[in-house]
């Protein structure tokens, strides 16, 4: 399958963009005492940002991974990949649900434990805050403020401003403008953030997600698959193209003479995804697992 021309059109890493991106990163960073990053908990790999990954890296600054999103993660792939990110350095991973009122309290103690020397009104900790779109950052800015906090824009060339939040005293957050793409190596990582939600309707093709999504269910959640559309353990190892239209056919989502409504059925697979009808599935595994 060649590479989808939509995920090129909605993540493109803008050469000019993401220099400008990096710069204004490696500026904040420097009135920062440590950085927030954000990913989801379903694919934290495929969520991060690369590039912004190595400055912090670069620059040795305290590094606090919310895993959001965990509320609809398999809990113990998220278990798996909090071990995996606590054992980088001055790293500290926490799995959290923008929706859990009291991960605001978790949140705030991790970033106070990972800036020890500051937490007071005289030096309160400055953390900038820093995710792709889509992951939850701006309703875990809302849950760590207790505030309902304006957006930063995350559309290319609409004008971006960092954004200064005063959370308490001892506590300021800095949220940074858009232009935090994921970069997309592959069909897999690209099908798999469309599934998540995580990149733009228009930027890729139901079915093929779709089918993506199927083959990585039936070898990881197999069980749930069986359950969830009431299919034997044999056609469950139907190629995705097959299964596909069985799941059609139970579900009895056929077009005009009789034949699958392949595209009906790919939007209620992902739905069902989405909306944790399958059950609570993460589609990243650590490597070591
Ligand atoms: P962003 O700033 O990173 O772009 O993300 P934003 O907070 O806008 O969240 C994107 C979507 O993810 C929203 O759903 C939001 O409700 C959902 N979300 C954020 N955090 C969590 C979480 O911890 N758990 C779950 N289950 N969902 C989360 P939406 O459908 O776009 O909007 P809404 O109608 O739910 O508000």
């Amino acid at each position: 399958m060649s590479f989808s021309m939509g995920f090129y059109m909605a993540v493109q890493w803008f050469p000019g963009h993401m220099t400008k991106a990096k710069k204004d990163f490696e500026k904040n960073l420097k009135h920062n005492d440590m950085v927030i990053e954000v990913v989801d908990a379903r694919l934290p790999k495929s969520s991060e940002n690369p590039m912004l990954n190595q400055i912090i890296k670069n620059r040795g600054k305290p590094h606090l991974k919310l895993l959001n999103k965990s509320d609809i993660a398999d809990e113990s792939i998220t278990k798996s990949w909090i071990k995996e990110f606590n054992q980088l350095k001055d790293t500290l991973s926490l799995a959290v649900s923008a929706k859990n009122k009291k991960d605001r309290i978790s949140i705030k103690e991790a970033c106070f434990s990972l800036v020890p020397h500051r937490g007071t009104s005289i030096k309160p900790v400055r953390a900038i805050i820093i995710g792709i779109p889509n992951v939850g950052k701006s309703s875990l800015i809302n849950l760590i403020t207790q505030r309902k906090i304006a957006k930063t824009g995350d559309v290319p060339a609409v004008t971006q401003m960092q954004q200064r939040i005063i959370v308490d005293e001892e506590f300021i957050l800095t949220d940074t403008p858009g232009l935090m793409w994921p970069k997309i190596e592959d069909e897999t990582q690209g099908n798999y953030l469309a599934a998540s939600n995580i990149i733009g309707i228009k930027a890729y093709d139901d079915t093929e997600a779709a089918l993506y999504l199927l083959d990585y269910l039936k070898v990881h959640y197999k069980n749930l698959l069986i359950k969830r559309y009431q299919i034997s353990a044999e056609e469950c190892e139907q190629p995705s193209e097959v299964l596909i239209e069985l799941i059609a056919i139970k579900k009895h989502l056929v077009v005009k003479g009789g034949q699958s409504d392949l595209k009906k059925t790919s939007v209620m697979i992902l739905q069902d995804y989405r909306h944790q009808k399958i059950g609570l599935v993460s589609l990243e595994k650590p490597e070591k697992d």
